[in-house]
Formats: C-alpha cells, structure tokens, sequence
C-alpha cells in the first residue's frame, strides 16, 4: 500500500517560531510550568486541542466574503440550516456560537435541582453546564473504555444495562437527557458503535427519556463504525452519520471540530415545545434564531465545512494520521491509549513515568517536558484537571493520568508528526529523571488553566 498523503495542497502558510531548548526552559519557568500560560508564538508544534485550529479550505474563505450579515433571514443562515438539516435530519437548527452554549441553553431549558443527566462521557463544559444549573450529571462508560491498556474498537460506548439500573434507580421522571459523546474525547477520542447508540436510544425510549448526541466528531466517529462495524463497510459515511442521527432527537455540536471552523456551533432537535423554549433562551443569551452568536459569514463557513468534512479521502488521511503517530509511539515503546483515537494520540502517564505519583502529577511532568525538549505543547488530562481533595485535604486521583496530543485538522504534515514522535520519543528515553510538581497557586475552580508549578527536587 502507497503513503496516505494529505488530500490537499497548501496555498497560505504560516511561519513557525523555532527557540532553543535553554529559552524554552526560560520561557516555561516564567508561564509557571503550565503550558496554559505560554505565548502561542512560542509553541513550535501546538497540540493543545483540535478545537477551532483548523485551516479552513479556499472555499471556507471564500464564503466568508460571502457570508450575509442580515440580522434576520441571512442567506447564510439557511444555507448553514440546510446543510445540518441535510446530516442530522432535525427539524429545528438553532446556531450558537459554541459547543458549550447549546448546552448552556439545554441545561438552561432541561436542568435544574433533582435533575439526573446520563452520558457515556459528559464533556467538561458539558458537566459544567449541567452542575451550574443544580442537576447532576452522571456518566456510564464502558469497562473496556476505562482501561488504556486494552485494544477494543469501540472505547467509547455506553454501559447499557449500567444505564438501565440507573434510570431504574433514580426513575426516568428525573432524568431529562441522555446525552452520547461521539467520539468519546474526555476518554481517549474513542468511538461508539452503530449498535451502541441503537441500543442507547432503545432504552431511552422505553422510559421516555430524549436521547440527544454530541455531534463535535461525527464524522470521525462515522468513519470509524465504516473501518471497524460489521455491515457498514460499503455504506456512504454521510449516510453513516445520518443513520446516527436517525436515532436521536437532538444534536448538540461544536463546529470547532468536526465542521473545520474557528468558531460556530448548533443545537439541532426535532421537539417543537422544547425548540421553542430552548430559541427564548438563545434571544437572551447569544441572538436572534437566525444567526445565533455568530456571523453569518460563520455560518456560510459551517455549511462549506460540514460539506467536506464527509469528504472520505480525507476522513482515511485523518484517522490514519492518528493511527501513524500511534504506531510511532509503539515502536518507541511509549504507553499510550489503545488503540489510537480519532482527533489525538493519549499517552499514558502513569506508566510513562510509574516513579511520580498522582498528587505530584505525573501527566503535569510529561506535558512540561515536551514543551522543554521540542517546543511540542500538549495539555495534561489527569490530577491537575481532575484531581480532588477529601475532607482531610488528600489527594484524590482521577481514572486515568493523560497528556493529550490533539492534531488540528489540516494544519500539520506527515514531517511534523514524525517531529512530534522524535521529542516525545526523547522525553520517554529520559523519563527516569523527570520529576513532580507541586502547586505555588492554585485556583478555586477549573484550576488547570491557570495553575503555577514549581519542580519537585
Ligand atoms: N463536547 C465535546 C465532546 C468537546 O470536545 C467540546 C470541546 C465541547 C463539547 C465544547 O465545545 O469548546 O465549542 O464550547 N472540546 C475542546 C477540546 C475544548 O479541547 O477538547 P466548545
């Protein structure tokens, strides 16, 4: 088989600022070891997140110039309208301006005291979200999912007779969404089955419960059920995604992903009391139904965006993408999750560095080091975002302790990827001198993004 080659040439480029290891080390003593706190300009290879650092196509840019920017009734907006419409089958799309304000205007509408939202994995912003209007919010991942170790080709599917119980035990009344991440990005960018979000909507219709997806990697996740489900292998990934969809009631979705913009989202569902309560809160908080928080020129780039995103030539190059650093990663003997994810490559802290242990934040260690020895700028899922504290002040331990790569969407070369394996690589052969850290400041929430460090000796 010949190289999977990007399916794209590069008109527009962007210098990239080299430093030397000694400024590197400088530049992260000053950001307090939190890669959060560095100058972009001072990143050499940014893998900090996927999320609204795509390059946009000719044709993306172009709409923007096209974009209609009337407050009521743009173009744009029924062109953006048409194309969700056209993937998701919702009747009603509602645009915002990001993933987490869908869901601000979902738990706005749905949440409350009492209320119980289930999930394979909620997001963060999600739970957030959720948690701030007085709900709870729970998730139901399966076994497999939890353990980086081993090799499934769904990860990321719901527990289902998990589910069941819980709806049994808490009754259906309480319980106002089930929610089913796709791909499971907070557990390792891994996808869910064909057959699993059958399932899921099955048991949500027994007790009456919406059964809502969050769209942000769809069409990752349609690729994967195209790779790795049986019966799926000569259908359509368009047509995958909109089986998927087929079987919910609502959509949420950050375009930042999987629609390759910098900004936009929607919130996409089919009940028109729920539709009409959910635009009142959109008219308060992000704008009128016809553009949301956005532009419309940010509209005219979603439509373009969702169209190329089903585009299979690419979705084989992304994916594999993933899959090469991975292969990379094994054949330097580097724990990572397994198998490779759909947007970003997880390596496995805990037995990265065994010898740190979680109160001294091991994933922390290896983020920093990256940053230090290559210029590579990951972000730590692990103590640091996660951790909590007991009544006595311990350290509680998430799951897992993650250093996430994620690959932005047609930003990056095959000739960056082998970079980014080479320092990582580097770090893992010195990884018996890395150290701890401990926190010089930290803050009372969502801690991670601005925490200080200072190094264990
Ligand atoms: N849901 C999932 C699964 C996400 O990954 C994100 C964002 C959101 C919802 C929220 O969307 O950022 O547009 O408000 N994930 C980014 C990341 C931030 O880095 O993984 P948003």
């Amino acid at each position: 088989m010949k190289t999977i080659i990007e399916p794209f040439r590069i008109k527009s480029v962007e210098p990239i600022r080299f430093t030397s290891e000694q400024e590197r080390r400088a530049l992260l003593e000053e950001a307090g070891h939190n890669v959060f706190l560095l100058k972009a300009d001072d990143v050499t290879i940014d893998l900090l997140t996927d999320s609204g650092t795509s390059a946009m196509s000719a044709k993306q840019w172009a709409g923007i110039m096209e974009g209609d920017e009337s407050y009521a009734g743009s173009r744009s907006f029924f062109r953006f309208e048409n194309k969700v419409r056209e993937i998701t089958g919702m009747k009603y799309i509602i645009p915002t301006h990001q993933g987490r304000a869908a869901e601000k205007i979902l738990a706005t509408v749905m949440g409350g005291p009492g209320k119980f939202f289930v999930s394979n994995t909620h997001f963060d912003t999600t739970r957030g979200n959720i948690e701030f209007s007085g709900a709870e919010a729970f998730d139901f991942l399966t076994d497999e999912g939890k353990r980086p170790e081993v090799k499934a080709p769904f990860k990321g599917n719901m527990n289902v007779p998990a589910l069941e119980a819980f709806i049994k035990e808490k009754g259906a009344k309480n319980i106002p969404l089930c929610l089913l991440t796709v791909t499971n990005n907070s557990g390792g960018g891994q996808p869910v089955s064909m057959q699993n979000v059958r399932e899921t909507q099955a048991i949500c219709r027994k007790y009456g419960i919406p059964f809502f997806i969050d769209a942000c990697r769809f069409a990752e996740n349609a690729w994967f059920i195209k790779t790795r489900e049986k019966g799926y292998e000569n259908k359509p990934v368009l047509e995958i995604a909109q089986e998927m969809f087929s079987y919910a009631d609502g959509v949420t979705m950050s375009a930042k992903k999987d629609a390759f913009v910098n900004i936009g989202g929607f919130l996409a569902l089919n009940d028109t009391e729920l539709a009409e309560k959910s635009r009142n809160v959109l008219i308060v908080t992000e704008g009128f139904p016809t553009y949301g928080g956005l532009a419309g020129r940010d509209l005219e780039a979603i439509a373009q965006g969702l169209e190329e995103i089903v585009d299979e030539d690419y979705l084989r190059y992304r994916i594999r993408t993933i899959e090469y650093l991975g292969e990379k990663m094994t054949a330097a003997g580097v724990p990572f999750l397994e198998p490779a994810g759909g947007h970003a490559i997880y390596i496995d802290a805990r037995r990265f560095v065994p010898n740190i242990s979680p109160e001294h934040f091991p994933a922390q260690s290896v983020t920093a080091e990256l940053y230090a020895t290559g210029g590579v700028r990951a972000v730590e899922i692990g103590s640091v975002m996660f951790g909590k504290r007991d009544a006595a002040g311990k350290h509680i331990a998430p799951p897992m302790e993650l250093v996430r790569m994620a690959i932005p969407r047609r930003v990056y070369t095959q000739s960056h990827m082998d970079y980014v394996a080479e320092v990582v690589e580097e770090v893992f052969q010195k990884r018996n001198e890395l150290q701890g850290y401990k926190f010089t400041y930290e803050a009372p929430i969502l801690r991670h993004f601005t925490a200080r460090f200072a190094k264990l000796t």
